[in-house]
């Protein structure tokens, strides 16, 4: 229960509505229907039968869902804490028990669930894991992802009899397990393996998911399956008797590049490049949106190995850095203290006497009728440090990652803006995407897509690609693509931009933009993700774990990385030469520029205090900085809860002035750069009606207090134009981090939010 409780708690951070985890009872036996806990010295009989599985939901954060295991499973109130942790050894209806009484188990197979609910209220009932029927618990399943068929498929199990219980999608899963399972037992077929039969109920299954089956059916047996939603296989084995394979099916790119490093068997497909940090896998949500966490471990044959499942490698890189990404259409079973992964083969002509969900035909017999081959993948190294995913000195996620910038710029830019002797910046190089730099160079243009703050970043970058690349540049909202059915074309270049990788609506844009036979360029902070694996090729931005809901270091990135992208494929540009030397020169003061804004922490604090009652804050950018102006109130709205509107400044005339009186708090970003003048004017006609004005302005600047004596001055260093952007956030994001705290809201798990959102 602990590594499920730990395992949740490092994926709280993407699903905290409810939480739950099942695990076989050490006490009880499927067959045992008496309620008398004492243990019977295990015959033969009781060896092979199955323990019971014992389920347990909260609603809310998991330290609910521990206190109440702790209080439930083992009869423990508050006081008791340090007590059980140490024995971990009470009955189930509550009397403790002396450690020495307990029974080691020969295995363990448990899973674990924290949801982010999207179908169905985030009650107890609704809480993963879900179950074939609540008493036996003879099926039960977490699911991340969403099944868009479930209401078919519920509708014909609920025809057959079976009682649904919940308001989720994924209860058809266990339900399906079940009548699945009968069927073939009364139709003759009794060797049906837990592997057959999961793929048996994931053939019926439309949507994403990432799947654990546990079952009292086969104890000690996981089934892991996964279509669209990211799930990682952790190993953890001491005694190294688990069966390694090695099969190269990943994007790594440049060998100093790649985050997961191959333990072997290392064949290139494709080049996302990468550097230095680590970076977790992404995570997926669900119709319950969600994280999932399982274990199992065994000692049939080696004592020792132990096997996790998880979304996201932050839940298991405490216990094993071996991981392998599985991909679509796998399925992974455990058991024996083995694995074997199975690929399911697409069917033309699937088995008559097979219930679809659809047509649910009443055939009579029914067989396990899906084909699959056993495959190899490569078992990575994760290069994550549990350190990277810990809060250290900080009090929140969000505030270590606004400190952590001018690391994570650094890293972005490791090994990619080449020095001279002298330490000046030579030249940019980006080994995965140079060979695709003339095909880009050729394009008709450049599509630059993402959501939220990574559409921002694309904003933000927006001006400098035109000019150095003198492609005509459009920016597209990953979430409209395909409700536009946007006209790209092969002769595009899309590049998509995400912190996760994991995305729904980028990954859809990007699925549909490579149908339409586009070059597809991935901006990505996590290795591994399905848009790293997607794209033709690409950049890692290298940021490091994003753990915070609001996006920060990656924005900050993401806007670096795309700064190398325009400036490799502007090389060969005589004109531009000392246009991108300055560039260049300005990218490695960039760190030392962020960090001289980060002094500002006190002043944002004070700032922070006289703002933290107002009801909404309007911020006003132009040109580079129209994108800070976005993203700073994104930051604000999002994690202070405060309405919040990023304005282009040209349109402040057209519409929102009318909102200006002297009650209205309205940042404007005026550092100096071309559209210094015209930020001047805006200045003054918001002086003139009144505006309550916070102005940030470049550091040497003399002529802005002038303009508006009572105004707040923010300073920040001034760096070539189109790097001030990700300088000029960071104030920003210190005001939103301390709105945050002081309005007492919570910054690293906002209301409603969830870090990925992985459905549509
Ligand atoms: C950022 O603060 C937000 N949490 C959100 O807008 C985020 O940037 C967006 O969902 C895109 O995520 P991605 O970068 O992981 O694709």
């Amino acid at each position: 229960m602990e590594k499920l409780l730990v395992g949740l708690k490092r994926l709280e951070y993407r699903g905290y509505d409810s939480a739950g985890f099942a695990m076989d009872d050490n006490e009880k036996w499927c067959e045992d229907d008496d309620d008398d806990d004492e243990e019977e010295e295990g015959g033969d009989k009781k060896r092979h039968d199955a323990k019971k599985v014992i389920v347990c939901r909260e609603v809310g954060k998991i330290a609910n869902l521990e206190a109440l295991a702790r209080k439930e499973l083992f009869g423990e109130d508050d006081d008791d804490e340090n007590e059980v942790k140490a024995s971990k050894s009470k009955s189930s209806n509550g009397r403790k028990k002396s450690s020495s009484s307990i029974k080691p188990l020969d295995f363990c197979a448990s899973i674990a669930h924290t949801r982010w609910a999207t179908h169905g209220p985030p009650n107890k009932i609704n809480t993963h894991p879900h179950t074939s029927d609540s008493r036996e618990n003879e099926f039960v399943v977490v699911h991340n992802g969403i099944i868009t068929n479930h209401a078919p498929l519920r509708a014909m199990l609920e025809r057959r009899g079976m009682k649904f219980e919940t308001d989720t999608d994924t209860e058809v899963i266990p339900k399906l397990c079940k009548f699945l399972s009968d069927k073939f037992e009364e139709s003759g077929e009794k060797d049906v393996t837990f592997r057959q039969l999961a793929m048996e109920v994931t053939r019926q299954l439309q949507g994403a998911y990432a799947l654990v089956f546990k079952s009292t059916k086969y104890p000690g047996e996981l089934v892991a399956a996964k279509r669209g939603s990211p799930l990682l296989m952790g190993i953890s084995d001491d005694s190294g008797e688990v069966s390694c394979v090695i099969d190269g099916n990943l994007s790594d790119g440049a060998e100093e590049d790649v985050l997961l490093k191959k333990a072997s068997g290392n064949k290139k497909r494709k080049s996302m490049t990468g550097g230095a940090a680590a970076a977790p896998a992404a995570d997926a949500d669900t119709t319950t949106t969600t994280r999932i966490t399982t274990t199992t471990t065994t000692t049939t044959n080696n004592p020792k190995v132990e096997f996790y499942f998880a979304s996201d490698a932050s839940a298991m890189v405490e216990h094993t850095k071996r991981v392998l990404v599985l991909e679509d259409d796998d399925v992974c079973h455990c058991h024996d203290g083995t694995y074997k992964i199975y690929k399911v083969e697409k069917q033309k002509h699937p088995h008559p006497g097979y219930t679809s969900g659809h047509d649910s035909p009443e055939y009579g017999l029914y067989k396990p009728v899906v084909l699959s081959k056993e495959v190899e993948r490569t078992i990575e190294t994760l290069e994550m440090e549990v350190e990277s995913i810990m809060k250290g000195e900080f009090d929140h996620f969000m505030q270590k990652e606004i400190f952590e910038q001018p690391e994570a710029i650094s890293s972005t830019m490791r090994g990619r803006l080449v020095l001279d002797v002298l330490g000046a910046a030579e030249r940019v190089m980006l080994g995965g995407m140079s060979q695709f730099a003339a095909t880009i160079r050729r394009s008709r243009r450049i599509i630059l897509c993402g959501c939220g703050t990574s559409y921002n970043s694309a904003i933000a970058i927006r001006q400098l690609f035109e000019e150095l690349t003198e492609l005509p540049v459009t920016l597209e909202l990953a979430s409209d693509v395909l409700d536009r059915r946007c006209p790209f074309f092969r002769d595009d270049t899309c590049i998509f931009i995400s912190q996760s990788g994991e995305t729904a609506d980028t990954l859809k844009a990007l699925e549909y933009a490579k149908a339409k036979g586009a070059l597809c360029v991935g901006i990505v902070n996590t290795v591994g993700s399905a848009i790293s694996r997607a794209t033709d090729c690409g950049v890692h931005i290298n940021a490091g774990a994003e753990i915070g809901v609001a996006s920060t270091k990656a924005y900050t990135c993401q806007i670096v990385a795309m700064v190398l992208v325009a400036l490799s494929l502007s090389e060969d540009s005589r004109s531009k030469h000392t246009r991108r030397d300055d560039i260049m020169q300005g990218l490695l003061k960039l760190p030392g520029c962020v960090k001289e804004c980060l002094k500002m922490d006190a002043i944002l604090l004070e700032l922070a205090q006289e703002l933290k009652e107002e009801h909404s804050l309007l911020i006003f950018g132009r040109g580079f900085n129209y994108a800070t102006a976005l993203e700073g109130a994104l930051k604000v709205k999002e994690v202070a809860l405060v309405h919040s509107e990023g304005i282009l400044a040209g349109e402040m005339k057209h519409g929102p002035l009318a909102l200006v009186d002297k009650h209205m708090p309205i940042i404007v970003v005026c550092t100096n750069d071309g559209s210094y003048e015209k930020q001047q004017s805006v200045v003054q006609q918001l002086k003139a009606r009144d505006g309550r004005l916070i102005l940030i302005v470049s550091d040497d600047d003399t002529e802005m207090e002038k303009t508006a004596p009572d105004a707040v001055i923010l300073r920040v260093p001034k760096v070539e134009d189109c790097l001030q952007a990700v300088v000029n956030i960071v104030p920003l994001q210190l005001l939103s981090y301390h709105l945050t705290v002081l309005r007492g809201h919570n910054c690293d798990q906002p209301r409603n939010l969830a870090k990925s959102v992985t459905v549509e």
